[in-house]
């Protein structure tokens, strides 16, 4: 079956695309407002998309009432943000954290978490967070109704348990987001695949 987007509705085809493009991995964005309130949301149109400078992406849409989310003017105004990672222990304070809270209230105290400074970046990082990477604004660039902040990386914060010798992450296991609104995929069952070159394909096709 073919499904043409210019003969469904936003939400039809948003459905379907965020059902087929899975799992998507979360930024729980924490974002500093100009009058010093902490905000917390998370955010699975999000990835990694550059290596040298370390660029990512998280893509926001509008409140339904058409306001901007209080992530997007903080990013705005601050110019940084950092994007914490979310295992499963941390997944219900994720889920209030995406609760609708009014500008002036910090999501930080209704999904009991703190929060631990930053190196660089003005907005703090989730103290609970296993990891956590901390972006200077890049770009932002409107798409449709969304906006996409492109952030550089400019500090890694790892819990100390998830290294191992040259920089190895060992099983860092965060949480997954598959179809919206709310299904979510465990990243624990993993297999290795080895990478081959030409040559060898070609050696071993032969
Ligand atoms: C797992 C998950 C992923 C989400 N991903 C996005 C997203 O990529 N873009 C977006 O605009 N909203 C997304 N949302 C909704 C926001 O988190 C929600 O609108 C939140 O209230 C925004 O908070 P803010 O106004 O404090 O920035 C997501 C919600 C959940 C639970």
């Amino acid at each position: 079956m073919q499904i043409d987007p210019s003969l469904h509705s936003n939400e039809d085809n948003y459905r379907v695309l965020t059902n087929l493009v899975v799992p998507r991995p979360i930024a729980w964005v924490t974002s500093l407002s100009q009058t010093g309130v902490i905000n917390l949301a998370p955010f699975s149109f999000f990835n990694a998309v550059g290596g040298d400078p370390l660029y990512v992406v998280i893509s926001i849409g509008c409140r339904d009432d058409g306001a901007p989310k209080d992530t997007a003017k903080n990013i705005q105004t601050s110019g940084d943000f950092v994007v914490n990672l979310v295992t499963e222990d941390l997944l219900g304070a994720m889920n209030i954290s995406a609760a609708d809270f009014p500008s002036t209230e910090s999501e930080l105290i209704a999904a009991n978490l703190h929060v631990a400074p930053s190196v660089h970046a003005k907005a703090p990082r989730l103290a609970q967070a296993q990891a956590s990477l901390e972006c200077k604004l890049y770009h932002s660039q409107s798409l449709g109704t969304n906006t996409l902040f492109i952030g550089e990386v400019v500090m890694f914060h790892v819990a100390d348990h998830l290294l191992g010798p040259r920089l190895q992450i060992k099983n860092f296991a965060p949480i997954g987001r598959l179809g919206s609104p709310a299904t979510y995929c465990r990243t624990t069952d993993r297999f290795e695949v080895p990478r081959v070159t030409y040559a060898q394909w070609q050696k071993d096709s032969r």
